[in-house]
């Protein structure tokens, strides 16, 4: 059920600079910046060949990564997000095998216009997870 790498994301103060950096330091191709106000986040993505890096900054006063960029100032990475074929079976499985779901546990529309759910990092060996409906 696990599929491939969707990005990697890293919470920053200012993710059009952070992005930005990529670009000339890498010459890599960058998004706009999107405003995700039902997430609390602004995200810019980094497009590689087999996945994404994904810049993400606070928005809003009820950020859910407003405290992590607080405690990490230079930023730092904060979630890995992994494509599932089919969330909902995703998610039952993954509860059933005693993993906690953030939220209500019902999907929410993410970066890229599909389903996604976050786990407990304290359930993956302290990373949190995204899965995202592929
Ligand atoms: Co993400």
């Amino acid at each position: 059920m696990l599929g491939r790498l969707n990005h990697v994301a890293i919470a920053v103060k200012d993710a059009e600079k952070a992005a930005k950096i990529y670009a000339g330091a890498f010459g890599a191709e960058i998004s706009g910046a999107v405003p995700l106000p039902e997430h609390g986040v602004i995200t810019v993505f980094v497009t590689l060949p087999n996945t994404k890096i994904e810049f993400i900054q606070p928005l809003g006063e009820a950020s859910p990564i407003a405290k992590f960029v607080e405690r990490n100032a230079d930023g730092g990475i904060h979630h890995i997000c992994y494509d599932v074929p089919d969330i909902i079976a995703a998610r039952d499985r993954l509860i059933k095998e005693g993993a906690r779901v953030l939220g209500d546990g019902v999907p929410r529309i993410g970066a890229h216009g599909k389903p996604v759910l976050f786990f407990h990092p304290k359930d993956f060996s302290g990373a949190l997870v995204e899965i995202e409906q592929a």
